[in-house]
């Protein structure tokens, strides 16, 4: 196990970033070289605890990738993905073992969907195939994550019984996928609670909890997985990744840190200010934007448009807003004016262009404003000029 990780602190949830493995598997989202490099060292910059680079044996260009960033960059535990064969591990461990904190991840699947479909074996014959490969893993690499993929949908005890031998077998990590996004947010926590007093030697690995957001339940689940013990969570930024993607990581951050109390305490090391900039940077070179109401890091996060929140915000910001911009990355909130502005927020905007409107005119000014409003979706600061220098120049409403 890696010496970054601390069983001790039962407070401290790792955050492990997937945004180069499994945000990659986003159709259309295929990264170059030297963008993957570019984004792992934000991800160092932002302190996550894990990158999972790629998956080594997949590609030869994903074997250079990672094991470029397993030379190049510093400060978190770096991965790679493999499937539970030989060969697959022996690639992750060729890309990864330059690191200063390598870490092996390998996995199979569990439930007997499957089971059945995919590899056509017996629930013996995969426990078997797990335990041998976790060992070889750990044989090479102190630090091993192993994963259940599908373990939403494994029967409970068979995965308990997969649970205990992994462990035994060197496995330092145990991850609990939610692979298809298919459990709802109690009955994940349950999971999570029931593995911890069902696997008789839970106590020597870190639980893991892996989200799909396919019923929108990513960010949910993977804190209700927190809240009953899991302490590490694989996220992506911007939550990007195969069909509806992963849990966004800074949801989960964030939640952790604004209603760290209701967490009873559990904390991340995420430097959170830097956020915005690597949500930006992964939007860009991915090309997948993210809608303006995206939590934390959508255009319109901290922007309030209508009349009586602006005048609240302005007041007080605490009204409407549970974190500070400045938190995220962001420089500041914004009141973009649209028909549903008010006074405040046109008189605060005017102040900040230093335009002057007596305040008798304002009665006037306000309805010239709201007219303009009522014919544009957004109004910019051009649009706020011209309309003041135009009532200026006439005394008149345009
Ligand atoms: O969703 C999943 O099950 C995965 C595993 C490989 C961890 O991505
Ligand atoms: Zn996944």
């Amino acid at each position: 196990m890696s010496e970054e990780i601390n069983l001790e602190d039962d407070k401290r949830v790792y955050i492990f970033d997937t945004t180069l493995r499994d945000g990659e598997q986003s159709p259309g989202a295929a990264l170059k070289k030297h963008e993957k490099l570019q984004i792992a060292k934000q991800l160092a910059k932002l302190n996550v605890d894990i990158i999972e680079a790629g998956f080594p044996f997949s590609s030869p260009g994903d074997f250079e990738s990672v094991h470029q960033i397993a030379a190049e960059v510093e400060g978190p535990v770096i991965t790679g993905l493999c499937r539970t064969t030989p060969q697959d591990i022996e690639a992750t461990w060729d890309a990864i073992k330059i690191a200063k904190k390598p870490r092996i991840h390998t996995f199979i699947a569990t439930s007997d969907i499957h089971i059945a479909a995919k590899f056509k074996k017996t629930r013996e014959e995969i426990l078997n195939i797990a335990t041998d490969m976790v060992a070889l893993a750990a044989s090479k690499c102190k630090d091993v994550e192993f994963s259940a993929e599908d373990a939403g949908r494994t029967d409970r005890f068979y995965l308990y019984k997969v649970i205990e031998a992994v462990i035994d077998a060197g496995a330092t990590t145990v991850n609990i996928p939610d692979t298809v996004g298919y459990t709802i947010p109690e009955e994940f926590g349950r999971l999570i609670r029931d593995i911890k007093l069902h696997v008789p030697n839970i106590d020597k690995a870190i639980i893991s909890v892996h989200c799909h957001n396919d019923l929108g339940m990513a960010t949910a689940n993977s804190l209700a997985g927190v809240m009953n013990g899991a302490r590490q969570v694989e996220c992506t930024i911007n939550g990007i990744g195969e069909r509806a993607g992963n849990a966004a990581m800074e949801e989960i951050v964030m939640s952790l840190h604004v209603r760290k109390a209701y967490f009873d305490g559990c904390y991340t090391q995420i430097n959170t200010p830097e956020f915005f900039k690597t949500s930006q940077m992964v939007t860009e070179l991915t090309g997948m934007p993210i809608q303006p109401n995206k939590a934390i890091v959508g255009r319109n996060a901290f922007a309030h448009e209508s009349g009586i929140h602006q005048d609240g915000f302005l007041k007080g910001q605490e009204t409407y807003e549970i974190m500070r911009p400045q938190m995220v990355g962001l420089e500041k909130s914004s009141l973009p004016l649209g028909p549903r502005s008010g006074k405040a927020a046109l008189k605060a905007k005017l102040q900040e262009l230093q335009l002057v409107i007596p305040e008798e005119a304002m009665v006037d000014f306000f309805e010239a404003f709201k007219r303009v409003a009522d014919e544009k979706k957004f109004i910019n600061d051009e649009d706020i000029q011209h309309l003041a220098i135009t009532f200026q120049k006439t005394g008149q409403p345009l």
